[in-house]
């Protein structure tokens, strides 16, 4: 079974956990991308989707699903996004795809956050995917010097603006042991606009797509 066969399983996993009527969120990314594929099969279960990005509510608008403003919509009953690693904890890295801020807004609307992903994202210590961080361009030097005090290395992503119009700065070199703690230590730093730890909100449900099947936690 390929990489993107089991992202596929598990993207295809959680439509399970659409709800009967109302509003889901919807990540970024090729296996948010499968859900959205799905989701269009079933499309009359809901109401219509938030977005987590302008490529998602693209995505959906082709397959006919109305994008709704976050605004407008209030709670979420469900997010489904994928991740970069994630621990049996279900603490997450994302950002991977320069969604992060807006897919961090999502999740905390949402009652349930069920993440997909293929096994290989599973890692015992966050930190060997570079850790995404969005910034303020005019800040890029100031917080990159307060990473590099914190024992990381960023890295400017070349010729990248997210869809909020900030840098990211992908930052090497970290073993995350306490993602709860980092989480809220960059997110003290002046500039940035937000981590891709989702540590503080991690996933509620984790869907791994797996060569056997796949696999639920908890
Ligand atoms: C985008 C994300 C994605 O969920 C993450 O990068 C995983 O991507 P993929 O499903 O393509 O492996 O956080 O900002």
């Amino acid at each position: 079974m390929t990489q993107d066969e089991m992202k596929k399983a598990a993207a295809v996993a959680a439509l399970e956990c659409v709800p009967h009527g109302g509003i889901i969120g919807v990540g970024t990314g090729s296996t948010a991308n499968h859900f959205i594929d799905a989701l269009a099969t079933i499309k009359g279960r809901i109401d219509g989707a938030v977005a987590s990005s302008v490529a998602t509510a693209e995505r959906l608008t082709k397959h006919g699903i109305p994008v709704v403003d976050l605004n407008e919509a209030g709670d979420l009953a469900l997010y489904v996004d994928g991740a970069d690693e994630a621990t049996v904890h279900r603490a997450l890295i994302k950002g991977g795809g320069g969604a992060l801020t807006r897919e961090k807004i999502v999740a905390a609307a949402s009652r349930t956050f069920v993440c997909i992903a293929d096994e290989g994202k599973l890692v015992d210590v966050l930190g060997r995917f570079p850790l995404p961080v969005e910034v303020i361009p005019m800040a890029r030097s100031l917080v990159a010097r307060a990473i590099v005090a914190l024992g990381g290395e960023p890295v400017l992503r070349p010729g990248f603006q997210t869809d909020n119009g900030n840098v990211i700065l992908d930052v090497h070199g970290l073993k995350i042991l306490d993602p709860v703690a980092l989480e809220e230590r960059l997110n003290q730093i002046t500039g940035v606009v937000t981590n891709g730890l989702f540590a503080r909100r991690g996933a509620d449900v984790l869907l791994l797509g797996t060569a056997h099947g796949v696999r639920r936690l908890p």
